[in-house]
């Protein structure tokens, strides 16, 4: 055995994908995985720029590693993903005691790299972009993916659009999409391996071009066997097509939700971030997407006080939230990112504003939750039961097709099968079932 490996992970469902990879990869060349710190001969750091939030989370862990790099020299520490992207040599400059930044096109380096590093002692910095990414077409082992009857599946990566409040184009590069033979071999395995749920990945998911078209890839893994459920994420409603759409009217395996995020509800805002859409546009999607899909559900992504917005401005995202009703909604307050256009725009709303925009938003989104979940009491879904609830050890808990979690009395091994559950309890964010016996 070479060492102990923790990965800190930050960020989107790509970073915990790219977590799953790097373990796997590592335990190849062997390295063995340990939850803690003071254990790991290598610590790596796998990180996310898009907010500043997500980014300080991860620059004040690594002023935290300082000291313990200081009593153990020999601790490799490693930055990887987007602010390593971001950051570059200047990450070193600033904290000496990093030892090595991998940018998001060179993560496949990591592991020969560390063995260099470790033998020569010296820093190690590359953020080079290429023409493609070979990290992406890594099969993560079965013992590192969480849940085991669930693969997350990387088909496409970077970005074309230029959101002007968006970091991602800038630190994960242009849009780059993985040959789709590729990943039909990479679904068939995972088939192959008892998986359930196949969950594909990519900062615009739909916009994937690797020699079919987003819709034709879903119908080719719809045929493979084995197969319960599908699902993706992040779609842009700029690239939500009647063939898209269709999809969910002609492929069962689909599930019943899909995060489309919107951002912002006032079409001077919209226009503003570059978004492609207006709220009109958006909201004759969520129709078109509801008469495919009589159950469909939605969830998305939204901010409050880009630069400029109004009072009037904010109320049309309340308007759009309440005509569309999302099961799930994910809120920020807007933060400036480096080398983004609205970057260099006067920022005229207070944090006091957006503080409070914030706040009104997420109590209307909080009522809205537990009403659609209140809705689900008595009815009875299929749950892929996903594991044991940390509260409560007699609990498991999975995922309807609208991935609502749901909580019930049930034995461990029922983990990795679709059960049939009725709802007796409605939380803002769970259910609360019990198991019908088939
Ligand atoms: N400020 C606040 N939120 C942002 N997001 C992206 N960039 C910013 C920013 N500069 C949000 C968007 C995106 C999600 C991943 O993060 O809502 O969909
Ligand atoms: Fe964060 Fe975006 Fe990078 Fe994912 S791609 S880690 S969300 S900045």
């Amino acid at each position: 055995m070479k060492g102990f490996v923790k990965i800190f992970t930050y960020g989107c469902q790509m970073n915990d994908l790219d977590t799953q990879k790097l373990y796997s990869e590592l335990f190849k060349r062997g390295y063995a995985r340990t939850e803690e710190t003071t254990k790991a001969d290598i610590i790596i750091l796998n990180t996310c720029s898009v907010r500043q939030k997500a980014q300080e989370k991860a620059f004040s862990n690594l002023g935290r590693l300082k000291l313990l790099k200081r009593r153990t020299p020999s601790l490799i520490i490693a930055v990887v993903g987007c602010v390593a992207q971001q950051e570059g040599t200047a990450l070193i400059e600033r904290m000496p005691h990093v030892d090595i930044v991998l940018g998001t096109h060179q993560l496949h380096r990591l592991s020969d790299i560390l063995g260099e590093v470790r033998q020569h002692k010296a820093h190690f910095v590359d953020t080079m972009y290429g023409s493609c990414i070979p990290s992406i077409d890594i099969v993560p082992e079965k013992s590192f993916m969480e849940p085991p009857h669930r693969a997350y599946i990387n088909i496409m990566q970077g970005c074309n659009n230029y959101c002007s409040y968006c970091i991602v184009p800038y630190v994960r590069g242009r849009e780059i999409s993985r040959n789709h033979t590729s990943i039909l071999d990479e679904v068939r395995l995972h088939a192959a391996r008892g998986v359930k749920e196949i969950f594909l990945l990519g900062q615009n998911v739909n916009s994937y071009a690797g020699g079919v078209t987003f819709p034709a890839l879903l119908k080719e893994v719809h045929t493979i066997e084995g197969i319960e459920r599908i699902r993706f994420t992040t779609s842009h409603p700029k690239d939500v097509n009647p063939e898209f759409i269709g999809c969910f009217a002609t492929l069962a395996k689909i599930c019943s939700h899909i995060h489309l995020p919107f951002q912002a509800g006032s079409d001077t805002v919209l226009k503003a971030m570059n978004r492609d859409y207006t709220k009109k546009g958006y909201l004759e999607l969520i129709h078109d997407l509801s008469e495919a899909r009589a159950d469909i559900v939605f969830s998305a992504d939204v901010m409050v006080g880009f630069p400029g917005e109004t009072q009037g401005d904010f109320e049309q995202t309340l308007d759009l939230m309440q005509a569309v009703r999302f099961d799930v909604l994910y809120s920020f307050k807007y933060s400036p990112r480096p080398k983004t256009f609205a970057a260099g725009i006067e920022d005229g709303v207070t944090p006091e504003e957006k503080r409070s925009r914030l706040h009104i938003l997420q109590t209307l989104q909080n009522t809205i939750s537990l009403e659609n979940n209140q809705a689900r009491v008595g009815r009875v879904y299929d749950v892929l039961v996903d594991g044991t609830s940390p509260r409560q050890e007699d609990q498991v808990y999975g995922r309807t097709t609208h991935n609502t979690i749901v909580n019930f009395i049930g034995s461990t091994s029922l983990i990795g099968t679709t059960i049939r559950v009725r709802v007796l309890r409605a939380n803002k964010n769970s259910l609360t079932g019990e198991l019908l016996r088939p």
